[in-house]
């Protein structure tokens, strides 16, 4: 059997251009393997290169609220989820997502956390999952998203994708980026691009 098989049914990305489908689910309609499926590859993990700046893993915001969700101890009423698939692929899970939860402020917001599994990051994928998300904030009545920044990479990801940075991740304290929706944002097409010389 031919390498490149081998990596496709392991999971590799297959050649790009690749075709990917993003559905927005409220977090209780999603299956149980998906959930799965984002619990094990797509939380942040040291083992798979997620570090703070400084070279430590990093912990797992996205991992702790899965656990309460399925332990029935957090309230995922308001909670969304856009997923990204690709399509062609023999990989058949979803291979970034974004989670949306609601949070108290002045302005109607959802809190916003990315994800795209190593391999499939630097493709422009959590950028659609963004433009996603801001379309079903804008449906849901939502007027800002907002983020937490932890390292280098996710700060730049956030500033390129058009949010404002409020302060600055450092000293233990997090980080705090907006971005506000004063219109729906077209969609973007639904398409990974040839990885960039990122890491
Ligand atoms: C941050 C993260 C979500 C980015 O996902 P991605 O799918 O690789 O991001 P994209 O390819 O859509 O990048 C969009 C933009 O972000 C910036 N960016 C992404 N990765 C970058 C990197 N490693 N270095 C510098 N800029 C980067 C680029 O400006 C890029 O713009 P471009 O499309 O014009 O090149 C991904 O690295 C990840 O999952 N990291 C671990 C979890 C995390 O930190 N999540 C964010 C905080 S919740």
């Amino acid at each position: 059997m031919a390498l490149a098989s081998i990596q496709r049914v392991n999971g590799g990305p297959p050649p790009l251009p690749v075709s990917l489908r993003l559905e927005a689910t409220r977090w209780g309609d999603l299956d149980r393997s998906t959930v799965n499926a984002l619990k094990l590859n797509l939380t942040n993990n040291g083992a798979r290169g997620d570090l703070k700046d400084d070279g430590v893993p990093a912990g797992s915001l996205f991992r702790k609220l899965i656990d309460d969700a399925q332990l029935g101890i957090a309230n995922t009423s308001e909670w969304w989820a856009v997923t990204a698939w690709p399509g062609g692929s023999l990989y058949a899970g979803p291979v970034a997502w974004c989670l949306l939860r609601p949070e108290v402020r002045h302005l109607p917001t959802l809190r916003t956390g990315f994800y795209t599994g190593p391999q499939w990051r630097a493709r422009g994928i959590a950028r659609l999952l963004n433009n996603e998300a801001a379309r079903l904030a804008h449906q849901l009545g939502y007027k800002r998203l907002v983020a937490s920044p932890w390292n280098a990479r996710s700060l730049a990801f956030f500033r390129a994708a058009g949010y404002g940075i409020l302060c600055t991740y450092g000293g233990g304290m997090s980080s705090l980026a907006e971005m506000e929706i004063d219109e729906k944002p077209a969609r973007l097409p639904w398409r990974c691009r040839l990885p960039e010389a990122t890491t």
